[in-house]
């Protein structure tokens, strides 16, 4: 086989302190795996090296820091065996060539020292065994014992060894096979795919951060349903969201159907992906109609419903994120507030009234956008002049969503007139009438009675407040 030498991929001046510090040593060291991967696929130089040594990786670790000008701090991970350093922008890990042998209930396996080859055999996939030789006689030349350049050429997912004993050992390693194929456009090869669907069940020993970690980079993919319906058909992703899969299924009763808002979903997900990469409305899209399943119902005279689906499926995201052990936090919460308000702007495209278009804005505040965004992408259906008209009515919709927010600036509504002034005015304590006089001045603004001013407010307040009994003429 011909031999290839890749210098100019390992041209940076990291690489040539790594390889002194190995011959001063007098072992061998290595770059190996995605640094090489994402090199062949021209992916850009990633910022993130894995090295592997033919001895210790610390100790390599160390020598390098000690050679490098800006003499790093070493971080040293004793029970992994593994140290790290950063230099400019690079972070590079070191870990010292091992053999690996797993147990049944646990993806973290027994380690013993081992040669370059029996590092790349512990490896997930041919195409992350690519190595290149750090080494004065060889430097960069390619290391490929699986044909991994052939896998990247014919976009192939493949494991060096066994897939069954591969994904067994390492279940996570399910995961990211269909995480790269995601992301890569790759094929997962056959015997693969029947072993990931064979070991499903061992994704259960997999922390929920990790499985999320690689949902969401799956979800940043071109084209995030390659990766859903991957995770579908290998028997995943019951294990991982049944609230999608509960989405699956067309129901006919006397004759009418709905549609099947699993793959629906699906097609949600990837329009928005051409249009944002904010990963959080990416989710957004995904489980916006999750509240579908649990508020199915068949009428015979209106035929099926899904009443409320918004208001439900913004309470499933809760406890969805909580299962995940995702972050409760103000993202999680922009996820329900887009599920909450994911019909709105629809309803809007068939009737646009100026107050309905400020309730909106109200309601969305500074995430109109994002929403919009969204029901867009919900534009699913196959009928090109309905496909048209639909969108034609979401331009005018933010045509008029502009020309109502310069008008009356409701997008973070600040109540014109404060509690304070109510009570002065009214010469009042704190009682329940404040609030009704707020909400009504918010209600007559939002129903364009009067404008969002100072002075029209003041004159509604002082009639309201009288029509409550509160002042005597
Ligand atoms: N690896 C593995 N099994 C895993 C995780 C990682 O065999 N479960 C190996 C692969 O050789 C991989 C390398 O460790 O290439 C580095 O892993 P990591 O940095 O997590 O992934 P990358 O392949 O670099 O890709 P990405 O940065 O996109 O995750």
């Amino acid at each position: 086989m011909q031999q290839q030498i890749y210098k100019e991929a390992i041209s940076a001046s990291i690489f040539k302190y790594i390889s002194k510090a190995s011959q001063d040593l007098g072992i061998k060291s290595y770059v190996i795996g995605g640094f090489v991967r994402d090199y062949l696929l021209q992916r850009g130089n990633a910022k993130d090296v894995d090295v592997v040594a033919v001895g210790s990786g610390i100790a390599l670790a160390e020598k390098v820091a000690e050679l490098l000008p800006t003499k790093p701090k070493v971080q040293v991970f004793k029970t992994y065996g593994t140290a790290m350093l950063r230099y400019k922008d690079i972070e590079i890990e070191f870990v010292g060539a091992r053999k690996e042998s797993y147990s049944e209930e646990s993806r973290n396996p027994e380690v013993e020292e081992g040669t370059l080859q029996d590092d790349q055999n512990r490896r997930d996939f041919t195409i992350n065994a690519l190595a290149l030789s750090l080494n004065t006689e060889d430097f960069g030349l390619l290391l490929d014992p699986f044909n991994g350049v052939e896998d990247l050429t014919s976009k192939t997912i493949r494991t060096p060894l066994d897939p069954s004993i591969t994904y067994s050992d390492d279940p996570l390693r399910m995961m990211r096979a269909i995480r790269f194929a995601s992301q890569l456009n790759f094929t997962i090869e056959p015997r693969s795919l029947e072993a990931i669907s064979k070991n499903s069940d061992r994704l259960k020993i997999i922390t929920k951060e990790r499985i999320v970690d690689e949902l969401n980079k799956m979800m940043l993919s071109a084209k995030p349903s390659v990766g859903f319906l991957l995770l579908e058909s290998t028997q995943l992703l019951p294990l991982i969201l049944p609230e999608l899969i509960a989405l699956k299924g067309v129901e006919e009763v006397e004759g009418q159907k709905h549609k099947d808002n699993f793959y629906h979903t699906l097609e949600v997900v990837d329009n928005i992906s051409k249009n944002t990469n904010d990963v959080w409305l990416r989710w957004a899209a995904l489980l916006h109609d999750i509240g579908k399943a649990p508020t199915k119902k068949f009428h015979k005279k209106i035929g099926w419903t899904f009443h409320a689906h918004e208001f439900v499926g913004s309470k499933m995201v809760f406890k969805l994120f909580k299962r995940l052990k995702m972050p409760l936090n103000n993202k999680m919460k922009f996820v329900q507030k887009m599920v909450l308000l994911s019909s709105r702007p629809i309803v809007l495209a068939s009737e646009v009234t100026d107050s309905a278009v400020r309730r909106l804005i109200f309601d969305a505040g500074d995430d109109i956008e994002s929403l919009m965004t969204l029901c867009e992408a919900d534009i699913t259906t196959k009928n090109p002049n309905k496909f048209k008209k639909y969108h034609k009515n979401f331009e005018l919709v933010r045509q008029k969503i502009k020309e109502v927010e310069e008008r009356d600036h409701v997008r973070n509504f600040q109540p014109p007139i404060t509690g304070e002034l109510i009570m002065e005015t009214f010469n009042l304590e704190p009682c329940r009438e404040i609030g009704q006089l707020k909400e009504a001045i918010k209600e007559a603004i939002l129903e364009g009675e009067i404008p969002n001013e100072y002075e029209a407010s003041y004159q509604f307040m002082l009639e309201k407040g009288r029509s409550l009994g509160l002042m005597k003429d």
